[in-house]
């Protein structure tokens, strides 16, 4: 059932206190990763959301680093592509790129100029929203490149610091903390 799904993600996500800096309780995904029938849970409440509100979803987008765990399984499942959202200085030219800031840090997001055509209906996905500066960055990335923005997944929903309300569109989490 789902309940029991999400219980078994839950159950495989690790609080870890003051970790990268003092004050921020990271939740660490890795355990999922460890745990196939995690890791299946995870993939199949994100099939089936995306099978049901967004059926004509052309490329999954997945944001550095985390988001490259559950993107390509689940763009696989769905028979889809994948494209990634790197930081800065990592993906062969030409690209594009946008800065930003996020709960402990600053950085500059970076695409493929060529990766997603205009109009096509993408769906941004990674492991975790917290002020939603990570999520909206790629989101101005596939503005510049006029794609159709139908939503983003994440894992988890870090609700106190309300990334969502950052973002142009709705996002699907699977657990709120
Ligand atoms: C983490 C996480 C999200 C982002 C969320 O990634 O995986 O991408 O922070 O924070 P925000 O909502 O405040 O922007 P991080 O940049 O630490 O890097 P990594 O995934 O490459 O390890
Ligand atoms: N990215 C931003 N904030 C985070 C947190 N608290 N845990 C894991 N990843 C994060």
């Amino acid at each position: 059932s789902r309940v029991h799904r999400l219980d078994l993600i839950l159950q495989h996500v690790r609080n870890v206190p003051d970790f990268p800096v003092q004050g921020i309780v990271f939740k660490d995904i890795c355990p999922i990763l460890k745990e196939p029938k995690a890791l299946a849970a995870v993939i199949d409440l994100f099939e089936e959301h995306v099978r049901q509100k967004h059926p004509h979803t052309e490329l999954i987008v997945g944001l550095e680093a985390r988001g490259f765990l559950f993107g390509p399984l689940l763009a696989q499942r769905l028979g889809i592509g994948f494209v990634l959202v790197r930081k800065k200085g990592k993906l062969p030219g030409p690209t594009v790129s946008v800065g930003y800031t996020l709960e402990y840090a600053k950085a500059e997001a970076e695409i493929q100029a060529d990766a997603v055509q205009p109009g096509q209906k993408v769906l941004l996905i990674d492991d975790l929203l917290a002020t939603g500066g990570t999520l909206h960055a790629a989101c101005e990335l596939m503005k510049m490149q006029k794609a159709e923005i139908l939503g983003c997944l994440v894992v988890i929903e870090l609700k106190d610091l309300s990334g969502a309300e950052k973002l142009p569109v709705p996002v699907f989490s699977l657990l709120q903390c």
